[in-house]
Protein backbone atom coordinates (compact mmCIF):
# COMPACT_ATOMS: atom_id res chain seq x y z
CA UNK A 1 0.00 0.00 0.00
CA UNK A 2 1.23 3.33 -1.30
CA UNK A 3 -0.49 6.86 0.18
CA UNK A 4 2.45 8.98 -0.23
CA UNK A 5 2.21 9.72 3.34
CA UNK A 6 6.43 8.75 3.27
CA UNK A 7 9.30 10.85 3.15
CA UNK A 8 9.43 14.46 3.58
CA UNK A 9 5.80 14.34 3.87
CA UNK A 10 5.83 12.97 7.40
CA UNK A 11 7.63 15.67 8.46
CA UNK A 12 5.53 18.31 6.59
CA UNK A 13 2.35 16.40 8.19
CA UNK A 14 3.74 16.89 11.63
CA UNK A 15 5.21 20.01 11.71
CA UNK A 16 1.79 21.43 9.95
CA UNK A 17 -1.29 19.38 10.46
CA UNK A 18 -3.88 20.60 13.10
CA UNK A 19 -3.89 18.36 16.13
CA UNK A 20 -6.69 17.76 18.60
CA UNK A 21 -7.71 20.58 21.16
CA UNK A 22 -7.44 19.38 24.99
CA UNK A 23 -11.54 19.45 24.22
CA UNK A 24 -11.49 16.51 22.18
CA UNK A 25 -9.40 14.32 23.97
CA UNK A 26 -11.61 15.07 27.41
CA UNK A 27 -14.52 14.27 24.95
CA UNK A 28 -13.30 10.69 24.56
CA UNK A 29 -12.47 10.10 27.82
CA UNK A 30 -15.99 10.69 29.11
CA UNK A 31 -17.28 9.19 25.92
CA UNK A 32 -16.04 5.60 26.69
CA UNK A 33 -15.17 6.20 30.54
CA UNK A 34 -11.34 6.23 29.81
CA UNK A 35 -9.02 5.56 33.02
CA UNK A 36 -5.26 5.01 33.72
CA UNK A 37 -6.38 1.48 33.42
CA UNK A 38 -7.15 1.10 29.74
CA UNK A 39 -5.59 0.24 26.19
CA UNK A 40 -6.47 2.23 23.27
CA UNK A 41 -5.59 1.37 19.27
CA UNK A 42 -5.35 4.42 17.16
CA UNK A 43 -5.64 3.10 13.76
CA UNK A 44 -4.18 5.59 10.77
CA UNK A 45 -2.33 6.79 13.91
CA UNK A 46 0.02 9.53 11.43
CA UNK A 47 2.82 11.33 13.44
CA UNK A 48 0.83 10.89 16.75
CA UNK A 49 -2.10 13.80 16.65
CA UNK A 50 -4.21 11.25 18.60
CA UNK A 51 -2.62 9.15 20.10
CA UNK A 52 0.08 11.41 21.75
CA UNK A 53 -2.51 13.10 23.90
CA UNK A 54 -4.71 10.41 24.69
CA UNK A 55 -1.27 8.07 25.88
CA UNK A 56 -1.43 11.08 28.90
CA UNK A 57 -4.79 9.74 29.93
CA UNK A 58 -4.54 5.94 29.66
CA UNK A 59 -2.04 3.04 30.34
CA UNK A 60 -1.09 2.06 26.66
CA UNK A 61 -1.85 3.25 23.46
CA UNK A 62 -0.92 1.30 20.00
CA UNK A 63 -0.50 3.39 17.36
CA UNK A 64 -0.70 1.42 13.70
CA UNK A 65 0.03 2.69 10.38
CA UNK A 66 1.13 1.48 7.17
CA UNK A 67 3.41 4.01 6.40
CA UNK A 68 6.97 3.52 7.90
CA UNK A 69 7.65 6.81 7.90
CA UNK A 70 4.95 8.10 9.41
CA UNK A 71 5.26 6.02 12.69
CA UNK A 72 9.20 7.06 12.60
CA UNK A 73 7.67 10.39 13.06
CA UNK A 74 5.49 9.97 15.44
CA UNK A 75 8.07 8.05 17.42
CA UNK A 76 10.85 10.91 17.20
CA UNK A 77 7.65 12.98 18.40
CA UNK A 78 6.30 11.01 21.62
CA UNK A 79 10.69 11.22 22.50
CA UNK A 80 10.52 14.59 22.14
CA UNK A 81 7.39 15.03 24.49
CA UNK A 82 8.13 12.48 27.09
CA UNK A 83 5.29 10.11 26.11
CA UNK A 84 6.74 6.58 26.87
CA UNK A 85 3.65 4.47 26.84
CA UNK A 86 2.70 4.31 22.75
CA UNK A 87 3.58 1.35 20.76
CA UNK A 88 3.63 2.35 17.66
CA UNK A 89 2.91 -1.15 14.65
CA UNK A 90 3.20 -1.44 11.28
CA UNK A 91 -0.46 -2.39 9.99
CA UNK A 92 -3.34 -1.24 8.54
CA UNK A 93 -6.88 -1.61 8.94
CA UNK A 94 -7.63 -5.59 7.69
CA UNK A 95 -4.91 -6.14 10.65
CA UNK A 96 -7.22 -5.57 13.18
CA UNK A 97 -7.97 -9.39 13.54
CA UNK A 98 -4.25 -10.16 14.55
CA UNK A 99 -4.13 -7.27 16.67
CA UNK A 100 -7.31 -8.86 18.50
CA UNK A 101 -5.41 -12.10 19.10
CA UNK A 102 -2.40 -10.21 20.75
CA UNK A 103 -4.54 -8.28 22.73
CA UNK A 104 -7.42 -10.12 23.18
CA UNK A 105 -11.17 -9.72 23.17
CA UNK A 106 -12.82 -7.12 25.48
CA UNK A 107 -9.35 -5.83 26.48
CA UNK A 108 -9.69 -1.97 24.85
CA UNK A 109 -11.02 1.15 25.79
CA UNK A 110 -11.88 2.79 22.57
CA UNK A 111 -10.40 2.21 18.71
CA UNK A 112 -9.71 6.06 17.93
CA UNK A 113 -9.37 6.72 14.42
CA UNK A 114 -8.40 10.41 12.94
CA UNK A 115 -9.45 11.76 9.50
CA UNK A 116 -8.41 8.11 8.14
CA UNK A 117 -11.63 5.92 7.82
CA UNK A 118 -11.70 6.65 4.23
CA UNK A 119 -9.13 4.76 3.04
CA UNK A 120 -10.87 1.53 5.27
CA UNK A 121 -13.55 -0.61 4.43
CA UNK A 122 -15.00 0.31 7.18
CA UNK A 123 -18.09 -1.96 7.44
CA UNK A 124 -15.53 -4.59 7.77
CA UNK A 125 -13.61 -2.82 9.95
CA UNK A 126 -16.42 -1.90 12.45
CA UNK A 127 -17.79 -5.77 12.51
CA UNK A 128 -13.78 -6.79 13.73
CA UNK A 129 -13.41 -4.13 16.04
CA UNK A 130 -16.81 -4.98 18.22
CA UNK A 131 -15.48 -8.21 20.12
CA UNK A 132 -12.03 -6.17 20.74
CA UNK A 133 -13.49 -3.60 22.77
CA UNK A 134 -14.70 -3.70 26.32
CA UNK A 135 -18.42 -3.08 27.69
CA UNK A 136 -18.93 0.62 27.81
CA UNK A 137 -15.53 0.97 25.61
CA UNK A 138 -16.01 2.12 21.88
CA UNK A 139 -14.91 3.48 18.17
CA UNK A 140 -14.37 7.15 17.78
CA UNK A 141 -14.29 8.38 14.41
CA UNK A 142 -12.88 11.78 14.40
CA UNK A 143 -13.07 14.70 11.45
CA UNK A 144 -10.47 17.44 11.73
CA UNK A 145 -12.07 20.09 10.23
CA UNK A 146 -12.75 20.34 6.54
CA UNK A 147 -10.19 20.70 4.12
CA UNK A 148 -8.32 24.17 3.72
CA UNK A 149 -9.53 24.46 0.26
CA UNK A 150 -12.93 23.05 0.55
CA UNK A 151 -14.11 25.81 3.35
CA UNK A 152 -17.01 28.38 2.28
CA UNK A 153 -15.18 31.68 2.70
CA UNK A 154 -13.56 33.70 0.19
CA UNK A 155 -9.54 32.92 1.13
CA UNK A 156 -10.43 29.21 0.74
CA UNK A 157 -12.28 29.18 -2.72
CA UNK A 158 -9.44 31.64 -4.02
CA UNK A 159 -7.11 28.72 -2.50
CA UNK A 160 -9.21 26.01 -3.85
CA UNK A 161 -8.38 27.90 -7.64
CA UNK A 162 -5.30 28.20 -7.39
CA UNK A 163 -4.58 24.40 -6.24
CA UNK A 164 -6.93 23.55 -9.38
CA UNK A 165 -4.63 25.54 -11.79
CA UNK A 166 -1.58 23.80 -10.17
CA UNK A 167 -3.21 20.57 -9.90
CA UNK A 168 -4.95 20.61 -14.18
CA UNK A 169 -8.27 18.83 -11.95
CA UNK A 170 -10.94 19.68 -10.29
CA UNK A 171 -10.45 19.15 -6.40
CA UNK A 172 -13.65 17.22 -5.02
CA UNK A 173 -12.43 14.63 -2.30
CA UNK A 174 -13.57 15.59 0.95
CA UNK A 175 -11.30 13.14 3.28
CA UNK A 176 -14.72 11.71 4.71
CA UNK A 177 -15.35 15.17 6.47
CA UNK A 178 -18.71 15.43 4.66
CA UNK A 179 -21.87 14.99 6.19
CA UNK A 180 -22.70 12.23 3.97
CA UNK A 181 -20.17 10.05 4.45
CA UNK A 182 -20.52 10.63 8.14
CA UNK A 183 -24.28 9.45 8.13
CA UNK A 184 -22.83 6.30 6.22
CA UNK A 185 -19.87 6.02 9.05
CA UNK A 186 -22.79 6.11 11.62
CA UNK A 187 -24.91 3.65 9.80
CA UNK A 188 -22.17 1.15 9.28
CA UNK A 189 -21.08 1.79 12.96
CA UNK A 190 -24.52 1.01 14.40
CA UNK A 191 -24.95 -2.23 12.02
CA UNK A 192 -21.85 -3.73 14.00
CA UNK A 193 -23.94 -3.38 17.10
CA UNK A 194 -22.45 -0.18 18.62
CA UNK A 195 -24.93 2.62 19.83
CA UNK A 196 -23.99 6.14 17.96
CA UNK A 197 -24.10 9.54 18.61
CA UNK A 198 -22.20 12.58 17.64
CA UNK A 199 -20.25 14.90 19.17
CA UNK A 200 -18.57 17.99 17.75
CA UNK A 201 -16.04 21.08 19.37
CA UNK A 202 -15.85 24.07 17.60
CA UNK A 203 -13.01 26.75 17.58
CA UNK A 204 -11.88 29.47 15.25
CA UNK A 205 -8.59 29.51 14.14
CA UNK A 206 -6.12 32.09 12.51
CA UNK A 207 -3.48 31.06 9.66
CA UNK A 208 -1.03 32.28 8.03
CA UNK A 209 0.38 32.19 4.73
CA UNK A 210 2.98 29.46 5.64
CA UNK A 211 0.87 27.46 7.53
CA UNK A 212 -1.80 27.52 4.93
CA UNK A 213 1.09 26.54 2.08
CA UNK A 214 2.92 24.05 4.55
CA UNK A 215 -0.48 22.61 5.16
CA UNK A 216 -1.44 22.05 1.33
CA UNK A 217 2.28 20.35 1.11
CA UNK A 218 1.48 18.04 4.20
CA UNK A 219 -2.04 16.85 2.56
CA UNK A 220 -0.10 15.79 -1.10
CA UNK A 221 1.06 12.81 -2.13
CA UNK A 222 5.02 12.78 -1.90
CA UNK A 223 5.72 12.26 -5.53
CA UNK A 224 3.27 15.21 -6.51
CA UNK A 225 4.76 17.66 -4.01
CA UNK A 226 6.35 20.29 -5.74
CA UNK A 227 10.22 20.11 -6.17
CA UNK A 228 11.91 22.41 -3.66
CA UNK A 229 13.19 24.97 -6.90
CA UNK A 230 9.11 25.05 -7.63
CA UNK A 231 8.41 25.79 -4.06
CA UNK A 232 9.22 29.56 -3.69
CA UNK A 233 6.42 30.21 -7.25
CA UNK A 234 3.94 28.21 -5.85
CA UNK A 235 3.93 30.10 -2.58
CA UNK A 236 3.58 33.21 -4.51
CA UNK A 237 0.90 32.11 -6.29
CA UNK A 238 -0.86 30.98 -3.16
CA UNK A 239 -0.26 34.82 -1.12
CA UNK A 240 -1.31 36.85 -4.01
CA UNK A 241 -4.30 34.95 -4.77
CA UNK A 242 -5.06 35.17 -0.95
CA UNK A 243 -4.10 38.03 0.22
CA UNK A 244 -7.10 40.45 -0.83
CA UNK A 245 -8.97 38.17 1.32
CA UNK A 246 -6.79 38.04 4.51
CA UNK A 247 -7.33 37.71 7.85
CA UNK A 248 -7.35 33.83 6.87
CA UNK A 249 -9.69 33.31 9.56
CA UNK A 250 -10.79 29.40 9.77
CA UNK A 251 -14.00 27.97 12.11
CA UNK A 252 -13.10 24.40 12.66
CA UNK A 253 -15.57 21.72 13.91
CA UNK A 254 -13.82 18.19 15.10
CA UNK A 255 -16.89 16.08 14.74
CA UNK A 256 -16.49 13.03 16.55
CA UNK A 257 -18.97 10.13 15.91
CA UNK A 258 -18.85 7.75 18.92
CA UNK A 259 -20.13 4.37 18.68
CA UNK A 260 -19.86 2.95 21.70
CA UNK A 261 -20.70 -0.85 23.42
CA UNK A 262 -23.25 -1.64 25.76
CA UNK A 263 -22.12 -0.70 29.62
CA UNK A 264 -21.70 -4.15 31.62
CA UNK A 265 -24.60 -4.88 33.99
CA UNK A 266 -24.21 -6.17 37.02
C1 LIG B 1 -4.54 11.99 7.17
S1 LIG B 1 -3.54 10.92 8.16
C2 LIG B 1 -4.29 11.04 9.76
C3 LIG B 1 -3.29 11.03 10.86
C4 LIG B 1 -3.87 11.27 12.26
N1 LIG B 1 -4.71 10.17 12.69
C5 LIG B 1 -4.66 12.56 12.32
O1 LIG B 1 -5.78 12.53 12.85
O2 LIG B 1 -4.15 13.61 11.89
C6 LIG B 1 -4.09 9.36 7.60
C7 LIG B 1 -3.22 8.21 8.07
O3 LIG B 1 -3.93 7.01 7.78
C8 LIG B 1 -2.99 6.05 7.36
N2 LIG B 1 -3.69 5.02 6.59
C9 LIG B 1 -4.00 5.01 5.28
N3 LIG B 1 -4.63 3.88 4.95
C10 LIG B 1 -4.76 3.16 6.08
C11 LIG B 1 -5.32 1.87 6.38
N4 LIG B 1 -5.91 1.13 5.44
N5 LIG B 1 -5.26 1.44 7.66
C12 LIG B 1 -4.68 2.18 8.62
N6 LIG B 1 -4.13 3.41 8.39
C13 LIG B 1 -4.17 3.88 7.14
C14 LIG B 1 -2.00 6.86 6.53
O4 LIG B 1 -0.76 6.18 6.40
C15 LIG B 1 -1.89 8.14 7.34
O5 LIG B 1 -0.83 8.11 8.26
Amino acid sequence: MDLGFRGEVADLYHRYRRGYPPAVIDSLVESFGLTGDDTVVDLGCGTGQLALPIARQVRAVVGLDPEPDMLLRARRAADEQGVANVSWMIGADTDTPTLGRLLGDGTVGAVTIGQALHWMDHDRLFHTLAPLVRPGGGVAVLANGTPLWQQDTAWSRALRDVLEQWCGRKLTRTCGTDEESRRRYGTSLAAAGFEVHETGVDYTDELDLDRIVGSVYSALPVDELPAPDRRPSFAEQVRCALEPYAPFTEHVRVATLIGRTHAATS
